[in-house]
């Protein structure tokens, strides 16, 4: 699997356009950190000031370029309001697969946003050579649940007592490996 690099040109369609992190989201950046849903379901640091986001942007050509994470802002067409974000990483090579992850501030959420941007990301990296995309929720997460419905994913397993679920989406090549 080649190395993945920021989509170049930008991925776009009718509902949403996809971009770095740049210094002046770092505000949004905070805002969405400090989302209690977005505490419950994703990964976000102890400390979220507006500089904390500063750093952690600062740090996104490196995460991209030793391929720990690839993390894509969900935006409007004009690029400016931050309204999620979709990442992908870690990333297994041997496998060509990777974890998807995503994100939604609370006044967009509805909107069909985050399976627009999946499902955008899913057809990229797929074309970069990726067979396999995974992405992890919870059984009671019935808008993530949704999305990774409605960009094509199945459910791969779920664990019963805590319920955790893996879902997978494949291309033909990656389901006969
Ligand atoms: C989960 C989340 C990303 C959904 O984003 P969104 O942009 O609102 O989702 P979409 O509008 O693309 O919805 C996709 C589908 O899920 C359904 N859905 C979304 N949120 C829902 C909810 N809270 N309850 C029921 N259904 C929901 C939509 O109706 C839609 O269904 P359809 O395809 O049949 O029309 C967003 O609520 C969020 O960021 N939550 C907090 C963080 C999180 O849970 N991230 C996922 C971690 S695994």
């Amino acid at each position: 699997m080649a190395m993945l690099g920021y989509p170049e040109p930008a991925l776009t369609n009718a509902v949403v356009a996809l971009r770095p992190w740049g210094n002046s989201d770092a505000e949004s950046l905070a805002a969405a950190w400090d989302d209690a849903q977005i505490q419950a379901t994703c990964g976000v640091p102890a400390s979220r000031t507006t500089t904390d986001a500063e750093r952690w942007i600062s740090g996104h050509l490196k995460r991209a370029s030793s391929q720990r994470a690839i993390d894509l802002v969900i935006t409007d067409d004009d690029g400016r309001v931050v309204r999620g974000e979709v990442g992908l990483g870690p990333f297994d090579q041997e496998h060509r697969a990777a974890m998807v992850g995503f994100w939604i501030g609370a006044d967009y959420r509805g909107c069909g946003y985050a399976s627009a941007a999946v499902g955008l990301v899913a057809s990229w990296v797929f074309a970069q050579g990726l067979t396999t995309l995974v992405a992890q929720t919870t059984a009671d997460n019935i808008g993530s649940i949704g999305v990774l419905q409605a960009a094509g994913f199945r459910l791969l397993d779920a664990h019963e007592t805590t319920g955790a679920q893996r879902w997978i989406r494949q291309t033909p090549d990656g389901e006969a490996t």
